[in-house]
């Protein structure tokens, strides 16, 4: 008789061949988690056939603006844990997060102090910061590629009927002294898509879908390391329970009122406004 050793056993075995030495060690540590799982669990015929209908239909959701496996990975925790294991290590280095399902190759370029806020409506902001190496050194010409949701809580892309395209994004060059700065609204928390098989398990598990309002940053500078990364709107709903698990205390910034006509004018912005401050350091590649 098969004992659930031998069929783990006879699993593995057939690796065997495979050239590949890191895909066999994948392999063979998939095999031997999945068996482990089912035993752990006694998982029953009807469960199995119940996630393999869930895995199904989450496939069958992804379209080529919607990646449902992706959000599945952000909703269990996994994108996160894989962006922690291959993150930035040195401790004064800017902290990466998850990417996130919504950015575009081709952000719009924008000159510094541009609004990335085509629509208005919103409260006023502007984002200014610095782009450092790890030494102190100022980083000119570092490129940083924004984007947020509309303060309803929508990614243009999202809305291809009702936002314009390229409204809450921008790609921007810092200047000569590695300063970076522009226009915004402040962004809020919204919900990630609950339409599909993700939002069925978000619901049998009891979680809201949240994330806390935030601002989406790719920052890349000649010889370092380029970061993924966000700031979070400090005192927000949500920081504490993320539906993606994604808030790291570093990145939890103040969005500080200000009521300064004349700084206000510098940055082209009605007054009152609020800033956030977020300062960036890369590592060497
Ligand atoms: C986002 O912040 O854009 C995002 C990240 C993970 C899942 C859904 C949305
Ligand atoms: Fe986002």
């Amino acid at each position: 008789m098969t004992t659930e050793d031998a069929v783990t056993a006879e699993a593995v075995g057939s690796l065997g061949g495979t050239d590949d030495a890191r895909l066999r060690t994948l392999l063979t540590s998939l095999i031997r988690h999945l068996h482990a799982f089912a035993r752990e669990t006694r998982l029953t015929q009807r469960e199995w056939e119940t996630a393999v209908e869930f895995l199904t239909a989450t496939g069958q959701t992804c379209t080529d603006t919607r990646q449902e496996f992706i959000l599945l990975s952000d909703v269990l925790g996994l994108s996160m844990l894989v962006e922690t294991i291959n993150g930035h290590s040195d401790p004064g280095s800017t902290e990466s997060t998850v990417l996130g399902p919504f950015h575009m190759t081709e952000s719009p370029v924008r000159a510094l102090g541009a609004d990335i806020d085509l629509v208005g409506g919103g409260e006023p902001c502007v984002v200014s910061g610095v782009v450092r190496a790890a030494d102190g050194t100022p980083l000119p010409g570092a490129v940083l590629d924004v984007w947020q949701a509309d303060p309803q809580g929508f990614y243009d892309v999202q809305q291809l009927d009702v936002q314009p395209p390229g409204n809450g994004r921008g790609l921007f060059t810092a200047d000569a002294e590695g300063r970076f700065w522009f226009r915004t609204c402040v962004p809020s928390a919204y919900p990630i898509p609950t339409d599909g098989p993700v939002g069925v398990l978000l619901k049998a598990t009891g979680r809201h879908p949240y994330r806390p309002a935030h601002i989406h940053f790719i920052v890349s500078a000649e010889g370092h390391q380029p970061v993924t990364t966000h700031i979070f709107v400090a005192g927000g709903d949500y920081l504490d329970s993320d539906a993606v698990f994604a808030v790291k205390e570093s990145l939890v910034k103040d969005f500080v009122p200000t009521d300064d006509p004349s700084l206000a004018a510098e940055f082209g912005v009605p007054n009152p406004f609020r800033h956030a401050r977020f300062d960036l350091v890369l590592e060497r590649s």
